[in-house]
């Protein structure tokens, strides 16, 4: 997710029991013109396994280009027609391209012969909500192209993130297809987690908004679902310790992974680990002001021990 998944961010997921991390989605004419920004977006390290770029365009041999440049590195690369941003669409990228389903297929079809059997998965939506709904003909499509996976979030463009994940699409598609299909959208608990799966009958589950400032939402559902033989890193503590264990972790990985390099999205990160907590708002505004890093990570993390801890630690 952009703005959210960095590299540090994925591994603390994985630990969290996450068996998949994607990075942010990252713009093909960026990539093709060495932009740096968009090449630290596709950071990975040896704990992130498997490694999935995540790309978007509308131009194909930028996408082309691309996949030259990843399959070597990539475990696999996945190309997203899901963003509904107008700066995307406007570029006939991200889920505008659903409007017309050859030029999706012709776009993987020509990444999948540049991909030299790295395989290529795709993250979709139900369609661009105008018009026809393209979105069941076009995964057809694509599995007779040789897409190893698609991802579908259960709403269309034109809803953006209102309403509810229509589910029920998702299982048609995952009937029709023998592919792997994840379903996506609306996953927030075990519970909905649970829901999800029976009701789309779908091979595995990618959570988004759910899993911002909650990477324990991941160890959380497989303790429910009875998935899980180990207990969780950060021990017995309840969900207090464990935000707190996170975001200590957070830290530690992006002090390692980032060098001297400042953390992209400290300041989100620590708003969305705190969000709902009491007392979260007034500290917050303390961050506003807050412009060194390391100032504010431990601002932060006082906070989620004393409130683990039910007030100030005493030291010796
Ligand atoms: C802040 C934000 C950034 C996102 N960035 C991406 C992205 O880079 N790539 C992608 O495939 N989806 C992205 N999404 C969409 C989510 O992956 C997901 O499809 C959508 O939020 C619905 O799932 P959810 O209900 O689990 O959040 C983003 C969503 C949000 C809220």
């Amino acid at each position: 997710m952009a703005g959210v998944t960095d590299l540090a961010y994925r591994i603390l997921a994985k630990e969290c029991g996450a068996d998949f991390t994607v990075t942010e989605f990252t713009a093909a004419s960026g990539l093709t013109r060495k932009n740096t920004y968009s090449w630290l977006k596709l950071e990975s390290d040896k704990r992130e396994s498997p490694f999935i770029p995540q790309i978007f365009g509308g131009d194909n041999d930028e996408m082309v280009q691309t996949v030259e440049m990843l399959r070597e590195r990539a475990d696999s690369i996945d190309i997203n027609f899901g963003c509904p941003a107008p700066k995307v669409c406007k570029n006939d990228a991200g889920a505008a391209l659903l409007r017309d389903p050859d030029r999706v297929v012709q776009m993987v079809r020509e990444c999948i012969e540049a991909s030299e059997g790295t395989p290529i998965t795709v993250k979709m939506r139900l369609g661009t909500g105008s018009g026809p709904n393209t979105a069941l003909e076009i995964c057809k499509r694509l599995e007779d192209e040789g897409v190893a996976r698609v991802c579908v979030h259960g709403r269309t463009l034109r809803q953006r993130y209102s309403g509810e994940a229509d589910w029920s699409q998702i299982r048609e598609i995952a009937e029709e297809l023998s592919i792997p299909v994840i379903a996506n959208g609306d996953v927030t608990s075990a519970s909905s987690a649970k829901d999800c799966l029976e009701k789309t009958g779908a091979d595995g589950l990618m959570i988004g908004r759910g899993a911002i400032g909650r990477p324990t939402i991941f160890h959380d559902i497989k303790r429910d679902l009875g998935w899980l033989e180990e207990g969780p890193p950060w021990g017995d503590g309840d969900d207090k310790v464990a935000r707190l264990w996170c975001w200590n972790r957070y830290l530690e990985l992006s002090r390692e992974l980032y060098g001297g390099r400042p953390i992209k999205n400290l300041k989100r990160h620590a708003v969305s680990f705190t969000k709902g907590l009491p007392g979260a708002s007034a500290m917050r505004v303390e961050l506003h002001s807050e412009h060194d890093q390391i100032k504010l990570g431990n601002r932060v993390a006082k906070y989620l021990q004393e409130l683990a801890y039910e007030g100030p630690i005493a030291t010796p």
